[in-house]
């Protein structure tokens, strides 16, 4: 009989030998004497266990531990199939001379491999070697999933492909595929091509356009891929909001029918399909019937988050649709639309997922709820009597969602784990794209995947982790070091030498910061001092890759560059970082209201004064603001200008209005200006904004106060 050396249940500090830096930890593991070395090892599956060493097969191979015919075989590696166990649990039992694996899926016997390559260890010898172990183990949750949002930023079937492989590592097994949003249709649909054709690309603000789409046979080739690794793709085709780029490909399936761009700005549009006509239904039914024969999962994401119902309170169609249903209002009218498409979808043999809007009006049992909304929903879900999965988002900035927050994480509602399949850790990739995802993801996703697995976060995880990113930096991974966002850059200008300083901060040690000015450019970590106006492009990197696109900041010529400004009353201290030059200081905002330079008034008429230190002729004075509606951001109504040679007689120059209406999205800069008939001498300039109002009827803060941003008065 063996006696364990090491029983880790039970004691985790054994000063002399090292605990296996496994993530997730397994349930039960005890280590014995011993190694097995995996040399002229003969790989042999059992009796309906076909298939199931392929991925350890190519592991011995890269290891260089096969044994090439059966003479040389000196130990045996055998899978074996064991139906007494769980779905996805596996035992194994490392011997100096054998291995035995048991499991009663394929999903098991993965399971079991990715336990045995994190065991895997390199001898003194150069030769590759498991310790004596027996591992028992089994998941705590069913659904342990990631979701990637492939809309707002496309990503390849290469990317997907090494995506896919870090979750198997961690024993994660439902990729649920983000396919369509406003931004963008990313799927072939045979019957619509145009899905695709305009769906799947859109035109910049700087006029280059963005896109790409997977195409049929490329979605075969990604869930084949996911299912050699033990994954399950769940793919999502939102319904019925977040569809823009559909609606630009095909505009009558949209209530008012008219024509749409793909949307370039983040954020929730009005434009919904219609549930009004029957062909929106035969739409989407056609879509469902080319689409659900790619994915053998049971279910099907269906969306049914963020939909505006404004457009259908407008639309005798969908008016028609309530009436002749007897349907109240229109939150009853998605209830029955999304009860429609669960239907539709159970006769393919498919259960309908959706986000957890979809309990509002009523909701059928059979439907499986992701909360995104917090514990509320998820105990809505559970008095309803759905089953649930939870989730955690990822594209929070490092410094908002820590790693202490992302410790905390429990799927549980009020500690308990019934109706709860398991969680999701989403990627939205509005600010992400391949390039730095990784940043978003690792570490966090070892934190996840250990309680998903585990139920709980183990001994020594941090420890267990650390191994872990070492290898993914190696595979070309980036990786977050501690809570520090990927990279922030603050501009200032510095009155005394009437320069800027740009000061940045990335998040890894190892990145740094390439500028680019005009003619002239080059890299630095911290500071860069600017003497003259012009367009600065600061792109973080790491190992020299661009790991986001540039930020470009963009200085202006101002006459009243670093005059003193009085602002009344002062602008909101959440926005805005420089009080004493903010609207003087050269510095225009980027498209990003919360960069610093865009200074906010709540449900306020800010009206600035400009001391010129002097009597200057003065040409023409201008004030830019922001538009972003979704964010509470509208431009004044109206701003009116004056000057004064002595700050106490005032002239008025002239009052500028815009013909911008709220609807129009943003972020948008529009500049109000005034250019007298000659030029004025003057000392002092007035500038007044006046608010646009309360937000309008239609808005999600319909009847609340209205934002102004402005980020500079430029006299010229
Ligand atoms: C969501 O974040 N709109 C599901
Ligand atoms: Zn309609």
């Amino acid at each position: 009989m063996r006696i364990p050396i090491i029983a880790y249940a039970l004691c985790f500090s054994a000063a002399t030998i090292a605990q296996p830096a496994l993530v997730p930890w397994p349930k039960s593991m005890e280590e014995h004497e011993g190694v097995f070395a995996i040399q002229l090892a003969g790989l042999l599956e059992g009796t309906g266990a076909d298939g199931w060493g392929t991925m350890l097969r190519a592991d011995l191979v890269a290891m260089g531990g096969l044994a090439h015919n059966q003479d040389e075989i000196l130990r045996s590696i055998r899978f074996q199939r064991d139906d007494k166990l769980d779905k996805e649990a596996y035992v194994f039992t490392v011997e100096p001379d054998q291995v035995t694996i048991a499991a009663s899926t394929r999903e098991g016997a993965l399971h079991a491999t990715q336990t045995l390559r994190q065991l895997a260890r390199k001898e003194n010898t150069g030769t590759w070697a498991w310790p004596c172990i027996r591992v028992e183990d089994a998941p705590a949750y069913a659904w342990r999933g990631t979701m990637l949002d492939v809309s707002r930023h496309f990503y390849t079937v290469d990317f997907l492909k090494r995506y896919l492989d870090e979750l198997a590592r961690l024993k994660l097994n439902i990729f649920h595929w983000h396919l369509t949003d406003d931004q963008g249709w990313r799927v072939e649909v045979k019957k619509y091509p145009k899905l695709t054709e305009v769906g799947a690309w859109r035109t910049e603000t700087d006029g280059t356009r963005y896109g790409g789409f997977y195409t049929q046979e490329q979605v075969k080739e990604v869930v084949a891929y996911a299912a050699a690794r033990g994954i399950t793709v769940v793919p999502e085709v939102e319904f019925p909001g977040h569809c823009s780029a559909a609606l630009a490909a095909y505009p009558e399936l949209g209530c008012r029918q008219d024509t749409l761009a793909v949307p370039t700005t983040w954020g929730v549009f009005h434009d919904v399909y219609c549930m009004g006509w029957d062909s929106t239904w035969t739409f989407f039914q056609d879509v469902l019937d080319e689409l659900l024969p790619l994915f053998p999962a049971p279910w099907f994401h269906a969306g049914g988050d963020e939909v505006p119902k404004d457009r259908w309170e407008r639309c005798n169609a969908c008016q028609e649709r309530m009436h002749k249903e007897g349907l109240d209002n229109e939150q009853e009218l998605q209830a029955w639309a999304m009860k429609r498409l669960q239907n539709y979808l159970a006769r393919k043999g498919k259960r309908m997922v959706g986000w957890d809007e979809i309990l509002e009006g009523g909701l059928d049992k059979a439907a499986v709820v992701e909360v995104w909304r917090g514990d509320e929903q998820a105990r809505k879900a559970r008095a309803n009597g759905n089953e649930m999965v939870r989730t955690i988002y990822f594209d929070a900035s490092p410094a908002n969602l820590t790693m202490d927050a992302v410790k905390a994480f429990d799927p549980r509602v009020d500690g308990a784990v019934n109706g709860i399949l398991g969680a999701e850790c989403p990627v939205w990739s509005e600010r992400i794209d391949a390039r730095s995802i990784g940043y978003y993801v690792f570490p966090r996703i070892q934190l996840f995947a250990e309680r998903m697995w585990t139920g709980a976060l183990n001994s020594g995880i941090d420890r267990r982790i650390a191994p872990q990113l070492t290898r993914l930096e190696g595979d070309g991974w980036i990786t977050a070091q501690a809570d520090k966002d990927l990279f922030l850059s603050k501009v200032r200008y510095q009155p005394a030498t009437r320069s800027w300083q740009a000061t940045t901060r990335c998040g890894r040690a190892d990145m740094d910061v390439a500028w680019a000015m005009g003619r002239d450019s080059g890299t630095f970590n911290d500071t860069l001092v600017l003497h003259a106006p012009g367009t600065v492009a600061l792109t973080p990197r790491w190992r020299g890759r661009p790991v986001e696109d540039a930020t470009a900041i963009t200085i202006v010529p101002n006459l009243a560059l670093g005059a003193k400004q009085r602002v009344l009353p002062p602008a909101d201290r959440r926005y805005g970082s420089d009080p004493l030059h903010g609207m003087t200081d050269g510095l225009l905002g980027t498209g990003s209201y919360g960069d610093d330079l865009w200074q906010g008034w709540w449900g306020m008429d800010p009206s600035i004064t400009i001391d010129l230190d002097s009597v200057r002729t003065v040409s023409e004075i201008s004030i830019r603001c922001l538009q972003q509606a979704g964010v509470w951001i509208v431009l004044p109504k109206s701003v009116s200008f004056e000057t004064s040679r002595d700050g106490k007689q005032w002239t008025s120059i002239s009052m500028d209005v815009h013909h911008v209406p709220v609807e129009t999205p943003g972020p948008l800069v529009h500049a109000f200006a005034a250019q007298p008939a000659t030029a004025l001498q003057a000392r002092y300039v007035r500038v007044q904004l006046r608010n646009s109002g309360k937000l309008p009827a239609w808005h999600m803060g319909a009847g609340a106060d209205s934002w102004i941003f402005a980020d500079e008065v430029v006299v010229r």
